[in-house]
């Protein structure tokens, strides 16, 4: 059969992180490729109790179909989490339990935006938010960071160039705190010209937050959502990094007509959110035992972080750069501008060591010095020798460049 599929998925090309997981498993390999949590921060005994009280006690209702919006006692519970971590005052109604907040980007692609519409997004930004926003059709301008967020500066000034194209954004996309892939948190200041600019332009906010909780160093900022005034800003958090990836438990928290959208999406989606893993998620909040767990995971994740700086401090040639980020899961490197990661990855993958290179997290135009490194995943020991792979490799790729 030969099969004619729709323009916009015909422009979907297979995303580089999917290739290089192939890779990951190959024996000796060293991954800083993945975005994934390290399985030693699973609460596997918690859960495992959770898991059997729920289907003994609540069995019957678990293993049935759920309501399209999400259990009901879940919502409550973000709603009173927002409080305690965000400062956000909100309640179940304005909740909407997703399938990980990956399923909450593409809503917000669907439901905001029209095929060829304009959105703006940090230049980088996340690479599923990338995805889930072209399979929607819809169209990306970047907007430079620097180590205190997105520039806001430079997000205005496009603005205005784009209204003179009588061009209005449907959403500005941000991952205030501890980006992915640049691990920048954005300053007070910014987030407050963020609204500022929000609210003069009419476009709403969207706050991605998959890893305020995992907090190193430096203060714990406002949330866009916290700050706002009119209900501008609809935050999106998630269970992933803070529980465990595979229950697949996210959520939107916003207005009541931004929830009713997304109701309706779900409806033809997938019908409900797996109710078993919404009781586990409800469960997990209600006693407590996030509380218990987040301070472990930091504590794990700091020391990697602060290895992973320090094997790029003794290892990684000169002329190079990295983001110091006081939290979340990734540091972003910059080499000699003469290199292309991309091409470059070849040369990693045959020394054993993997990342993600940086232009696969740039919306429109795409730099090419840039790596991911993920320091959550890897062993202590496999952080110090592949930075140590990756930063002979480094030298190899310039050495040979110098000489063509
Ligand atoms: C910025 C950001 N948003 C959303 C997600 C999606 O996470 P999940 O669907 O597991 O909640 C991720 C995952 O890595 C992420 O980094």
């Amino acid at each position: 059969m030969d099969y004619n599929f729709s323009k916009i998925m015909d422009s979907i090309k297979p995303s580089e992180i999917r290739e290089l997981l192939k890779f990951a498993s190959m024996p000796g390999m060293i991954s800083f490729g993945g975005g994934m949590p390290n399985p030693l921060s699973f609460p596997l005994d918690e859960i495992k109790k959770i898991a059997d009280d729920v289907i003994v006690n609540n069995g019957k209702l678990a293993l049935q179909y759920g309501n399209t919006g999400g259990l009901p006692e879940l919502k409550d519970e973000i709603a009173k989490l927002l409080l305690r971590t965000e400062n956000i005052k909100t309640e179940g109604k304005n909740v909407i339990v997703t399938t990980g907040s990956q399923q909450a980007l593409y809503a917000m692609g669907k439901i905001f935006v029209n095929p060829g519409e304009t959105v703006m997004t940090e230049a980088p930004t996340y690479i599923g938010a990338i995805s889930a926003f072209v399979a929607n059709g819809v169209r990306m301008r970047g907007v430079p960071m620097d180590e205190n967020g997105m520039r806001t500066d430079i997000l205005q000034e496009k603005l205005d160039k784009l209204k003179s194209e009588n061009i209005k954004p449907r959403f500005i996309y941000v991952i205030p705190n501890y980006q992915n892939p640049a691990g920048y948190t954005m300053s007070t200041e910014r987030r407050k010209h963020l609204l500022d600019i929000a609210q003069d332009y009419k476009i709403p906010l969207i706050e991605d937050n998959p890893y305020g909780e995992l907090r190193y160093y430096g203060p714990k900022m406002e949330s866009l959502k916290s700050m706002e005034r009119e209900n501008e800003v609809i935050y999106l958090g998630t269970f992933s990094k803070v529980m465990a990836p595979g229950l697949r438990v996210g959520y939107v928290n916003a207005d009541e007509k931004v929830i009713q959208k997304v109701n309706l999406l779900k409806q033809g989606l997938e019908l409900a959110t797996s109710s078993l893993s919404e009781f586990i998620a409800y469960e997990y909040l209600k006693r407590g035992i996030m509380l218990k767990q987040v301070p472990k995971t930091v504590e794990l994740y700091r020391g990697k972080r602060d290895l992973m700086i320090k094997a790029l401090e003794k290892y990684f040639p000169e002329g190079s750069t990295w983001s110091k980020p006081n939290g979340g899961m990734f540091i972003w490197a910059t080499v000699n501008e003469n290199i292309d990661t991309t091409k470059m990855a070849k040369r990693a993958l045959e020394n054993k060591i993997a990342y993600v290179s940086g232009a696969s997290f740039y919306p429109d135009d795409v730099k090419r010095n840039n790596m991911r490194l993920n320091f959550t995943f890897s062993t202590d020991s496999e952080i110090e020798e592949g930075v140590k792979r990756l930063s002979k490799v480094v030298e190899e790729e310039a050495r040979e460049i110098a000489a063509s």
